[in-house]
């Protein structure tokens, strides 16, 4: 959804183009921006320290260092963060959830399918609660209400008291411990699905963790005031928890403030080709929304 997203945030004018991407990541969407629009500045934000030393990088190596401002934070302070005049942006994109490049370092421990820590934050500098402290410090009541909120996970009661028994014999330390734990929990018959019984809960771990939904929330209805007239705030999401603050929050500033127009009532799906290209994308969901002039 690339060509839609780049398309939907193309500058209003001639002068002072100005773009925000609020998940740098690897820096596909900033980069393309950045050589689509010539004459626009890219403002962009992530908190993960790796993901900005890396882009930092490869700004340099595009030469795109006059062109794109990357600053390490949470998007929840990007108005701070790059010090964001009312009415200044063009667009605004966001690409939520972690990226491919967590889920394949096994130390950040965001997969099942490598050993690491069961560690999960985003920001490792600011955050201070890691998946293992919620294994091995909360309730199981807590426990399973993570798990039912951000996952909607069927067993997750008897997950949460299967954690707190076995973590009186082992503290919890690795991806490996927990994915075996939950792996049994299921009944015999689900084991061996087309998803891994794991993956609901290491997804809620890691909402709960990051605070992921909460920060979108809060994110998206200060934001609209920093978009010119006209301009565009266009964010894709991976899962039905995100999509629905995105729709809900969306709907508000058209229906009830009368403030955005809704680009389309559903929201747009990656195509087939997209989909065989990278497998991932198949959850994704684009929303966009034109602030009125
Ligand atoms: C799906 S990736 C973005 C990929 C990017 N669009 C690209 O083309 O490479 C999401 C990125 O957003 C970052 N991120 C997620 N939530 C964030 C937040 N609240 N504040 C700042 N960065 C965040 C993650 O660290 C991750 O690098």
């Amino acid at each position: 959804m690339l060509e839609e997203l780049v398309t939907y945030v193309a500058p209003q004018s001639n002068e002072n183009q100005l773009i925000l991407d609020l998940t740098f990541g690897g820096g596909g969407h900033t980069v393309e921006l950045a050589k689509r629009y010539p004459q626009a500045k890219i403002l962009a934000v992530d908190q993960d320290p790796e993901a900005f030393e890396n882009g930092q990088k490869r700004i340099k190596e595009e030469g795109l260092e006059d062109r794109i401002d990357l600053r390490k934070g949470n998007f929840s302070n990007v108005i701070q963060i790059h010090e964001l005049e009312k009415d200044s942006l063009d667009g605004v994109i966001a690409d939520l959830g972690v990226s491919s490049h967590h889920f394949d370092s096994p130390e950040r421990g965001f997969s099942f399918r490598f050993e690491g820590p069961l560690d999960m934050r985003m920001d490792v500098d600011n955050t201070e609660i890691t998946a293992a402290d919620v294994l091995n410090d909360f309730s199981a009541k807590e426990i399973e209400e993570i798990l039912s909120s951000y996952a909607q996970e069927r067993f997750s009661r008897r997950i949460a008291e299967n954690i707190v028994e076995k973590r009186k014999e082992e503290k919890f330390e690795n991806t490996k411990q927990l994915e075996n734990l939950v792996f049994h929990c299921y009944p015999k018959k689900m084991r061996f699905g087309k998803t891994h019984p794991a993956t609901k809960t290491f997804q809620a771990l890691r909402i709960y963790v990051n605070r992921e939904l909460d920060v979108i929330s809060e994110t998206i209805p200060q934001l609209i005031d920093y978009i010119k007239p006209g301009g565009s705030f266009a964010i894709i999401s991976f899962h039905s928890l995100e999509d629905r603050i995105v729709k809900t929050e969306f709907r508000k500033m058209a229906k009830e403030m009368g403030i955005v127009d809704l680009i389309s009532k559903k929201p747009l799906l990656p195509t087939e080709n997209e989909i065989i290209e990278n497998s991932r994308s198949r959850s994704a969901k684009l929303r966009v929304v034109k602030k009125k002039s």
